[in-house]
């Protein structure tokens, strides 16, 4: 791996601990403005100290987002569809590598949408930026997409879709938690992060969740509305990165969470 990339990795994936805290909220590039994320500025801003990188659209950031701030960007570069359209997966690549150079990102991120009418060309569009990603020295993401499908969600589909993302050559795959996440992790070559998910019942769910992924292999989170469609998004982060970089059960998790949200650290 050359320099440039393995530099633009240790960014996104913390060098001390080998984990990653990712910040999603890239969801308007389908969703629209998505609950919460309205403004999102407002929302994210205070988030921004406890990620270690940010994910989110080049519109987003250019607008949303001070340059000044202290954070490191993966770009999501596909899209192209919407939630109210006929064929979600039918994705291409929205975002020029010239583009994410020029914005000082970490790394880019796309969707794939494996067993759906699109998925030939959401992989090539994948292959595609890896090709571009070792030319630049810039890390692609792989995402395991299930567009409205959410009951996709087992380790067997998932296991099948992370495996082909690493055959393609993506750096980091970013999944869903399933019941025997292991033999997800356990199959594919590459470090693996977990989305969240639409927004759980309780914070222990979303604590629960994130340490049994840290438990089963996964090196962190690329989490969205579990963080910030929380009252308490700032607690929320907080015990996740406890989680994710401190080796915290989902206990002590769960005091620090309400210790943030009472106002005693
Ligand atoms: C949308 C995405 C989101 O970034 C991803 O789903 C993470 O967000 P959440 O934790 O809200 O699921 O890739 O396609």
């Amino acid at each position: 791996m050359d320099w440039g990339l393995k530099n633009r990795l240790s960014k996104i994936i913390q060098p001390d601990t080998g984990r990653a805290v990712m910040l999603a909220f890239d969801h308007g590039y389908f969703l629209g403005p998505t609950h919460r994320l309205e403004e999102p500025e407002k929302t994210i801003t205070p988030l921004i100290p406890y990620a270690d990188t940010i994910m989110l659209t080049r519109g987003v950031l250019r607008t949303s987002v001070d340059p000044n701030a202290d954070t490191n960007v993966v770009l999501r570069v596909s899209g192209g569809t919407s939630i109210v359209g006929p064929h979600l997966e039918n994705e291409g690549i929205t975002t020029s590598f010239e583009e994410a150079l020029r914005l000082n990102v970490a790394g880019v991120g796309i969707s794939v949408f494996i067993g759906s009418e699109h998925e030939r060309q959401t992989l090539l569009n994948l292959s595609e930026l890896v090709n571009q990603g070792e030319r630049y020295g810039m890390p692609v993401l792989g995402i395991t997409a299930v567009g409205k499908e959410l009951e996709k969600r087992d380790a067997r589909y998932l296991s099948l879709c992370c495996r082909i993302c690493a055959e393609l050559g993506t750096h980091i795959v970013k999944t869903y938690y399933c019941d025997e996440f292991e033999k997800v992790t356990s199959s594919c070559p590459v470090p693996i992060v977990i989305a969240g998910g639409p927004k759980l019942e309780t914070e222990m769910d979303v604590f629960n969740m994130t340490h049994s992924a840290i438990q089963q292999g996964a090196i962190g989170v690329d989490m969205g509305r579990n963080i910030w469609q929380n009252d308490n998004p700032v607690a929320v982060i907080r015990a996740i990165r406890a989680i994710v970089h401190e080796n915290e059960s989902a206990e002590q998790a769960f005091k620090l969470f309400e210790a943030v949200k009472n106002g005693e650290v």
